[in-house]
């Protein structure tokens, strides 16, 4: 009789499409897919990220913790002093950026700064993960005095320009 039993068997029990299998590498290949895109694509802060303003302005000790966890995290590639070229830099497929560049640096807001640091951008590291929101707010107040000299202006102030700023381009 037990070999009866065995005969009864469903003929296709062993035809079941793994639905999790199938469901599991869709989501693979889109992750691999988004992030291969994401590589190529060009570095662009979402506007949101652009417009956010900075909690921690530029104070002398804010510049001072930004400058020291600049030399422990930053300075190889980029740089002792900001200009992109440390001592890893060469080996970069993409070259770091020279945050001596005001040009450049003026076009960037503190918060797309702040972004870029945070999600990283390959060869660059990501460090949302590795240092807290108050010190990449730092490291954005550190990174732009490279290109900007050290005034204390106050930052409410409702005073015009200056007039060097209103020099031609
Ligand atoms: C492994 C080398 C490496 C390290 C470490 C590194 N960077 Fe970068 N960084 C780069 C490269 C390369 C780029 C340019 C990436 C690109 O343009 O795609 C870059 C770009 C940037 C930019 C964008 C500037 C712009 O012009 O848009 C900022 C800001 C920045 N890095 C800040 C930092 C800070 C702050 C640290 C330390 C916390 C750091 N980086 C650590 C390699 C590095």
């Amino acid at each position: 009789m037990a070999s009866d039993k065995l005969a009864e068997r469903k003929p296709n029990s062993g035809f079941k499409p793994n639905l999790l299998g199938i469901f599991v590498a869709f989501v693979i290949v889109a992750v691999a897919g988004s992030v291969v895109v994401y590589s190529l694509s060009d570095w662009t802060a979402p506007e949101k990220a652009r417009q956010m303003p900075n909690p921690f302005p530029p104070t002398p000790k804010a510049i001072g913790l930004g400058m020291s966890t600049y030399q422990d995290r930053c300075q190889n590639c980029h740089g002792g002093n900001g200009n992109g070229k440390g001592e890893r830099a060469e080996k970069l497929s993409i070259a770091p950026s020279d945050f001596t560049d005001g040009h450049a640096m003026s076009k960037l807001t503190d918060g797309e700064l702040f972004w870029k640091i945070s999600e990283g951008h390959r060869p660059m590291p990501a460090f949302q993960g590795k240092l807290s929101e108050e010190e990449r707010w730092q490291l954005v107040d550190y990174i732009r005095t490279f290109s900007q000299p050290l005034v204390d202006s106050p930052a409410e102030s409702s005073a015009p320009a200056p007039d060097k700023d209103a020099a031609p381009r």
